[in-house]
């Protein structure tokens, strides 16, 4: 040992040199269980590459066939159209109608009836002559409707609508486009509007 050096005497080491080792087998087959893994919970988990399928559900599918089959929604949504297209001109958005010309639909007793006969009569034909809703006196005219709404199911929707609209705190039973027919049949002669001493004879539910 070199007395003016104490650090031992570093041997120079080869250069690395680049050289062919075989792959190990073992990571080939850690890649491969690695990628069928992933497929596996991307088939599992991905929903199918659907932006509506989220876990736990696997496929639109499934999710479709657990959304709730509401005919009484699509009711109500026709309705509303209905209603946006026929009825909201004079009976207001509000349901509230406007005092002294046009009655309110709103918590008015004839469109809370139990049964719907009378409104469906009233859609259909027309309305004249005076009439009392919600304690307040009317007297004007509503044209029929019966010749544009052709279908049962429109005047049943737009009925439906009015009578279980909650923002007017109406809530009585749905109108079924079956309920309409018969009235529809009854009075295809007649063209004179209904009258309310007239409506008041046929029982609100039948
Ligand atoms: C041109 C204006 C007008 C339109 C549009 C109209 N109504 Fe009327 N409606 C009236 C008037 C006016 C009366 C009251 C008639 C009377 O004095 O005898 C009335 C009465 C009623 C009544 C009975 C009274 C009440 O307020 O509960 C109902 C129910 C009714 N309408 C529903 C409808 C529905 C549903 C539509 C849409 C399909 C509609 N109306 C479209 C003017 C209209």
């Amino acid at each position: 040992m070199n007395p003016d050096n104490p650090l031992p005497q570093l041997t120079e080491e080869a250069e690395p040199t680049a050289g062919i080792a075989a792959t190990p087998v073992w990571l080939f087959l850690l890649l491969l269980v690695l990628t069928y893994w992933g497929m596996y919970y991307l088939d599992k988990h991905g929903g199918g590459f659907q932006t509506l399928v989220y876990e736990p559900y696997s496929d639109l599918k499934y999710v479709q066939s657990l959304q709730p089959k509401s005919e009484e929604g699509e009711l109500l949504a026709r309705g509303k159209r209905n209603f946006e297209l026929y009825c909201q001109i004079c009976h207001q958005a509000s349901g509230l109608g406007t005092p002294g010309q046009f009655p309110p639909l709103a918590g008015s007793e004839w469109v809370n009836a139990p049964g719907p006969n009378r409104i469906i009569h009233i859609v259909l034909n027309g309305l004249q002559e005076p009439i009392e809703v919600h304690g307040q006196q009317f007297n004007a005219a509503m044209v029929p409707w019966k010749d544009i709404m052709l279908k049962d199911e429109d005047v049943a929707a737009v009925l439906t609508y009015i009578r279980q609209n909650k923002d007017w705190g109406n809530n009585a039973s749905a109108v079924k486009p079956e309920q309409v027919k018969p009235i529809r049949e009854k009075l295809k002669d007649r063209s004179a509007p209904m009258t309310p001493t007239e409506l008041k004879t046929i029982p609100d539910s039948e």
